[in-house]
């Protein structure tokens, strides 16, 4: 597919107002996403899980207007009116709006809430941009019923990608690579996919804990972040490695081999982080006690033998990642250990999901 292939013939509908609502979650990458071409092309394929608990509702109410000169709409956030919400939502507005051309054809008021605080340093924007992409390929599919479901979840995919890359990862479950990987069937730089290969026991609903070290906003954004792999002394070897690290997920996956997983996963997260601290100019974004987590987890997983491990995003928090069975004890080793490096002892206990839900759709 091409993007061309998102952009619409004629409609055989009308509508003249109505609303739609869905629900997206987060997701976190095993195999990073670091560094982009134009338009929100990943420099590397990427892999994730889908979060179940961490999650954006949205809904957008749309009625038809007269002037369709510009966009027109208002965004509220857990019930209060967000201006300054209002210039991510319109680049991205501009950015889709060859691929929805009604767009600027309605007045929109979007609602949206998080199932997380907003202040917990969970970037939103993957779960917020896919909510949001869903319920405006919803509208679209009022416009033209036939549309099938399987391409539904590309365009809102594709969408999606178009307002933050990563989210493109946030409208499938349980397992989603994004970017085109000549071992993964079906793959594409364009949107996310369901991870279509075997997947052991093993890892269903696999633990993630979100350990909130940090808070507070990022010092260096992701855009910022993914433009400093342009001239990066180590970009092309970087890339190539996260194609390596994809292949050999591959029968992890399905073997359920947890050893390999650890060491990939881990080594995945270390590898982002070193790109940031080897960039020019250089950052640092984990924390002291983001270093003092990651130390607690090996040294309990070298006298327990249990197979935690951890991830990161772009960010101080860790993620703590491990099978179902062991959710007992690790998660008394968290409390135990690891929950007093968290500000406000505060974290969040997820899993593995299934992807994004609709929830109403009124006309
Ligand atoms: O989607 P963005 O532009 O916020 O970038 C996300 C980048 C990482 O979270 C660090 C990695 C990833 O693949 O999600």
């Amino acid at each position: 597919m091409t993007e061309k292939d998102f952009i619409p013939k004629r409609y055989s509908e009308s509508m003249e107002h109505g609303s739609v609502s869905w629900e997206a979650p987060s997701n976190i990458a095993l195999v990073k996403y670091w560094g982009k071409k134009e338009h929100q092309i990943p420099a590397n394929p990427s892999v994730s899980f889908t979060l179940k608990n961490c999650r954006t509702i949205t809904r957008l109410d749309f009625s038809k207007k007269e002037n369709q000169s510009d966009f027109d709409f208002e965004i509220y956030f857990e019930g209060n009116k967000k201006e300054d919400f209002k210039p991510k939502i319109k680049t991205f507005f501009e950015r889709i709006v060859q691929y929805v051309p009604f767009l600027k054809e309605y007045k929109f008021e979007i609602h949206s809430e998080n199932t997380f605080p907003h202040s917990s340093g969970i970037a939103s924007s993957a779960s917020g941009m896919g909510a949001l992409a869903l319920c405006v390929v919803s509208l679209e599919k009022k416009l033209n019923p036939e549309m099938t479901e399987g391409f539904f979840r590309k365009k809102a995919s594709f969408l999606a990608r178009l307002g933050s890359g990563s989210a493109c990862r946030s409208i499938e479950g349980d397992i989603v690579v994004w970017g085109k990987h000549k071992e993964i069937q079906g793959s594409s730089d364009l949107f996310g996919i369901k991870y279509p290969d075997e997947v052991h026991e093993n890892f269903k609903n696999y633990q993630d804990t979100i350990l909130l070290v940090d808070k507070g906003t990022k010092e260096v954004s992701s855009s910022v972040g993914h433009n400093l792999m342009h001239n990066h002394p180590f970009a092309e070897a970087r890339f190539a490695q996260a194609h390596e690290n994809l292949a050999k997920l591959k029968p992890v996956f399905a073997e359920g081999d947890l050893k390999q997983f650890i060491e990939i996963v881990e080594s995945e997260a270390l590898t982002l982080h070193a790109m940031m601290m080897s960039s020019r100019p250089y950052f640092i974004l984990m924390k002291p006690y983001t270093l003092e987590i990651i130390n607690k987890i090996w040294n309990f997983r070298k006298h327990t033998g249990l197979p935690v491990c951890f991830t990161l995003d772009a960010g101080a928090n860790v993620h703590v990642l491990y099978p179902e069975k062991d959710k007992v004890k690790v998660l008394e080793f968290i409390k135990n250990e690891l929950v007093a490096y968290c500000e406000n002892g505060h974290y969040i206990c997820d899993s593995v999901g299934d992807g994004a839900k609709q929830l109403s759709d009124d006309n």
